[in-house]
Order: C-alpha cells, then structure tokens, then sequence
C-alpha cells in the first residue's frame, strides 16, 4: 500500500517523516552487539529473580533441571521451559508475583473469557519502563511533545486505557481521557479538543467513523493525524479502510497484560513495515506451536516473550498463543520487527480441515465493493458437519443485485484464497453488533 495516504485538511507536517535522532532515547540508538549484551545481563538477572522469588518457577526449572547460571548466552534461553496463561490461572491471583505485595503499586487483570480472569502487577519501576516503553511507541507512531492523544481504550482493569495513558504523558502529550464507550460524546470531544493522535482499537475506530458520518461530519476534516491501533488483529485492508476514510496514518501496536500491556511492540509510521519489538525490555521468540521448537527468523509460529525488566511479574517464555513472524529491524535497525499478528492460535477455526482466521475473512471483505466493513463470523452444526456462514452488511446505497454480486464474489474469495465453501449473508446497513472496544468476531452457535 501506498506509505502516504491522502490526506484531508490535516496539516501534513511530521507525517512520515524518520524520528530526530534527538526524540530517540538511549536504547533505540544502541549497535546490536551492544543490545544483545544488555539483553543477556538483564535476561541472567530476570531468571535469577524468578527463581529465587517465585515458587512455580523454581519448581519448573528444577523439573527441567536447569538453573539461571546455565544461561550462557541468548540461546540458552531455550533449555528453559515455557509459561503459559495456565500457570498464571492456577497461581491466581498473586501466586506468581516476584516482590512482596507492600511494592505491588497497581494490578491489572485480563477479561478470561475463557476461565479465570489473569492477574499481573507492576512495581514502580515496572509502572515507569512500560510509560517510557509507550511513550517510545507514541513517538514512533508520530507523536511528539505538544500533541494531543485521544485515548479511546477502556481504562480499568483492561492495560489498554491506562497503558495508553501514562505513556502519552511521559512522550509530553497531552492526555485526553476519553475511554470506551459513549460514541457521540467522542466524536464531539474530537472535535472540540482537536488531538493529533488517538489510541483505540481498530474496530472501535470504525465505530467513531460512522458516529462521524451519521452526524454528518466528515472524518477526513478532524485535526487527527495518526492512529495507534491495537489490541486485536487487524489487516492491511483495515489499515487503508482507516486511512483513507479518516486521512490519518494507521500504525499498529502490540502487547499483551502478562508481559506488560501495550507497548510491547510497535510499528514506525515511515516504513508501516510491522512492528518492532522493544527488545531491551522484552525477548522474543517464535515456537512452532505444536511441536515447541524455537523457530528460525522469518518463519511463522507462536510468538513467545521473557520479560527482561519487569519485577512484579517476571515472565519466562510466556507463550502468547499469537502467531507472527521475527524479522529484522528496519526503522530502529537493532530491534527486530514482529509481523502484524496474523490471529490467535485460539481463534483458528477447523472447517472441515481447512484452517480459517477471521483476518483472512476481514481481506476479504473489505476488499469486495457494496459491503461496509463490518462483518461475524457464525459457527453451526448441520448434521455432522460445521457450516461456517459470514454475515456482512450492505453498504447503505446498495439494491439487491449488487448485496447478491458482492455476496457471490466473498462467497467465491473465500473458496479460491482460504479453500473452504462458506455461506454468504449479506445484511441491512447497521444490524450487526458495534465494537465499544476488542471486537468479537466469531459467534459459535455449534453447542447451543
Ligand atoms: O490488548 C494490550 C493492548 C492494549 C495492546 C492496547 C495494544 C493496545 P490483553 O487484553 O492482555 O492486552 O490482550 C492481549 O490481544 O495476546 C493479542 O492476541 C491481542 N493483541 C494485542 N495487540 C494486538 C495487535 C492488550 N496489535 C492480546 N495485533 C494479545 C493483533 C493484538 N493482536
């Protein structure tokens, strides 16, 4: 895609341009010899620190009769074993926390739609390396001192609305605190406070465009000029949906509660060329996610982290159940760069032996004319089998020929490019559910 979409009446300047070497702190000017030397020292330390301070580390590494002293080098990190959502659910809620409860300063919980919710904690300093690791991201995305960031992630429990927040103070933004929900009210503050960036997912961001639209405004005409988008996946197909209905820059940022929260990884607005990893503070690798094998660089399989800084909640080759790619870093040459997250592994969905990600369904349909982007995916059993049915709304000014061209040619995207039948049903304009924050796609009706 095209690197400068056009713009609006935003003022173009700073758009695209490479960071001043001045904004850069001191990691990101670090050679790559010198950020895998700290990354060891800090990785020696972080599996130190998690042995010595949590129970159910000592008890996994000794099963896996390793020891901290037996990292050596980055490579070592393999003979650890993994830590996965599982352990965090049976320590709940504070089993695995490293420092006493008296230095916890602020806790955060993920919804667990899927079992327990899991509990992660920040001391001080944590709370201080994820503000300066965002506000790095916040300066990737564009953003500079002087700015004003519209934060639409919900503030809470959730890591997104407070992430988001502390991090745009410590980039010298000023905050606007707007959290999830209450549409019209957004749109209008976005118009009345005019802020440079805005920080919310991209299905949300979705939402806001047609509040824009419904009340008659024009998107393309707001002081926006970059998004920071996250928290769930999206695609290049949504990227130009954003950018060429908002006229803003769309960048993409990645994180996760048991690793830190947003601000993990994020991509540089000059090359959108996925996102890097913020590797002085988190160590990635890819798993192939069947047979746990570290993969090479380039290679699709399940992004794992070690945490490198954190003292509240160390983590050791969490596994995210994310699936990426590790490639090398461009804008920030000693970081490498992450892909844009295809999906979850827990979101893959076999039909009939065909792997299907609702990311391959959102090219799809938003790159089919007569249909608005909003889309579900609906689970059913008929019989034996499963019946995969995708259900898409008409755009507004669009007759009935058109909704059956445009159901044909998903229909027909969906066999050729994913390699499944599904069945098409395209909507009236405005029947499906609207994200207010992380959009859920897929409704499985296969149980019930
Ligand atoms: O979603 C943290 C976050 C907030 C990231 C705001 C970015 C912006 P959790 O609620 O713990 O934390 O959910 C983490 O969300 O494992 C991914 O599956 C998904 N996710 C987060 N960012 C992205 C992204 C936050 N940029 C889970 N692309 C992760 C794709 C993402 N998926």
């Amino acid at each position: 895609m095209s690197s400068e979409p056009t713009t609006g009446a935003a003022p173009a300047s700073r758009r695209g341009e490479p960071l001043p070497h001045d904004l850069l702190d001191d990691a990101e000017r670090l050679s790559c010899e010198q950020l895998r030397e700290l990354q060891l020292d800090r990785l020696r330390a972080t599996l130190r620190h998690a042995y010595d301070n949590v129970e159910l580390y000592r008890k996994k590494f000794d099963a896996a009769g390793v020891v901290p002293d037996d990292c050596r080098s980055l490579a070592d990190l393999s003979r650890f074993p993994f830590t996965t959502k599982a352990d965090l659910r049976e320590t709940y809620p504070f089993g695995m926390f490293a420092v006493p409860m008296a230095d916890v300063r602020r806790v955060h919980a993920s919804s667990g739609t899927t079992g327990r919710a899991t509990v992660v904690g920040y001391t001080d300093n944590d709370l201080s390396a994820w503000a300066d690791v965002v506000a790095r991201s916040i300066r990737a995305a564009g953003g500079r001192p002087g700015h004003k960031v519209h934060v639409s992630y919900g503030y809470g429990l959730f890591t997104g609305g407070l992430g988001a927040h502390y991090g745009a103070e410590r980039a010298g933004c000023t905050v606007i605190p707007a959290s999830g929900g209450m549409t019209a009210r957004q749109v209008q503050i976005i118009q009345d406070f005019r802020p440079e960036i805005i920080m919310v997912t991209p299905s949300y961001m979705l939402t806001l465009l047609d509040e824009f639209e419904r009340q008659g405004v024009d998107p393309r005409t707001t002081s926006l000029q970059v998004g920071i988008f996250g928290a769930e996946p999206w695609t290049e197909e949504m990227r130009r949906e954003i950018e060429e209905r908002a006229g803003i820059h769309a960048v993409d940022i990645y994180g996760l509660s048991e690793v830190m929260g947003p601000g993990v990884a994020q991509e540089c607005v000059e090359t959108k060329d996925g996102l890097h990893v913020w590797e002085d503070h988190f160590y990635p690798e890819v798993v192939d996610p069947l047979t746990d094998a570290v993969l090479p660089g380039g290679e699709e399989g399940e992004l794992v982290f070690t945490s490198l800084t954190k003292e509240a909640l160390p983590v050791v080759r969490y596994r995210t159940r994310d699936l990426s790619r590790l490639l090398p870093g461009t804008a920030r040459p000693a970081f490498r760069r992450m892909s844009k997250v295809t999906g979850r592994c827990d979101d893959m969905i076999i039909l009939r032996g065909v792997n299907v990600f609702p990311t391959q369904i959102e090219e799809i349909v938003l790159r089919t004319p007569g249909v608005a982007p909003h889309f579900q995916i609906r689970l059913t059993a008929r019989g034996r089998m499963d019946h995969l049915t995708v259900r898409v709304e008409a755009r507004p000014d669009v007759g009935p020929e058109q909704r059956e061209a445009a159901a044909r040619a998903i229909g027909q995207s969906v066999k050729d490019g994913v390699g499944v039948s599904v069945e098409v049903e395209i909507v009236d304009p405005e029947t499906l559910e609207r994200s207010l924050g992380k959009i859920h796609r897929v409704k499985d009706l296969r149980t019930a």
